[in-house]
């Protein structure tokens, strides 16, 4: 069975609360129970979660390696703009991750087009709401591995 990692950052523990009308109505736990369904559509084990912490998140990125995770979800939150330590693990571990964000962080503020992330993924998803995540899911169930030379996903 192939396992993936979805770790959230700061802030998206209060979602349902925080910014309704930018980031949905779905709480964390509703769009945890949502993917945890479609993982098993797809036989995916999935581990599920959230910190307000940046080294927590680069221990669970850790951990990911050393429990030979198959691929990472990763919503960095704000530290998508300015961690360059949340890069480096994810550089680190070779496995491939994919970005996902929410909202569409290309037409909000402008320090939100910046990811420092995103060059270490092997891809990105902005802006669909609680769907960037099924997508990423979507990918990473028909083998998307990050090596998109043979014209990406088939
Ligand atoms: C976010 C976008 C970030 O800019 C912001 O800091 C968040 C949420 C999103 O999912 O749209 O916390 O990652």
């Amino acid at each position: 069975m192939r396992k993936v990692s979805v770790i959230n950052g700061p802030n998206l523990d209060l979602l349902g609360v925080r910014e309704p009308g930018i980031y949905g109505k779905l709480s964390l736990q509703d769009i945890r129970n949502r993917l945890e369904d479609e993982a098993k559509g797809y036989n995916i084990e999935l581990d599920f979660y959230q910190s307000n912490h940046e080294g927590d998140i680069i221990e669970k990125i850790h951990e990911a390696y050393k429990n030979k995770y198959d691929g990472i979800i990763i919503n960095p939150g704000a530290f998508t703009h300015y961690s360059y330590a949340i890069r480096d693990a994810i550089s680190s571990v070779m496995i491939p991750t994919i970005e996902v964000h929410l909202s569409n962080v290309y037409s909000r503020e402008e320090f939100r087009s910046k990811s420092v992330i995103a060059p270490v993924c092997a891809g990105q998803i902005s802006g669909l709401g609680a769907d960037s995540y099924s997508a990423a899911l979507f990918a990473l169930a028909i083998g998307f591995s990050g090596d998109t030379s043979e014209g990406g996903l088939q």
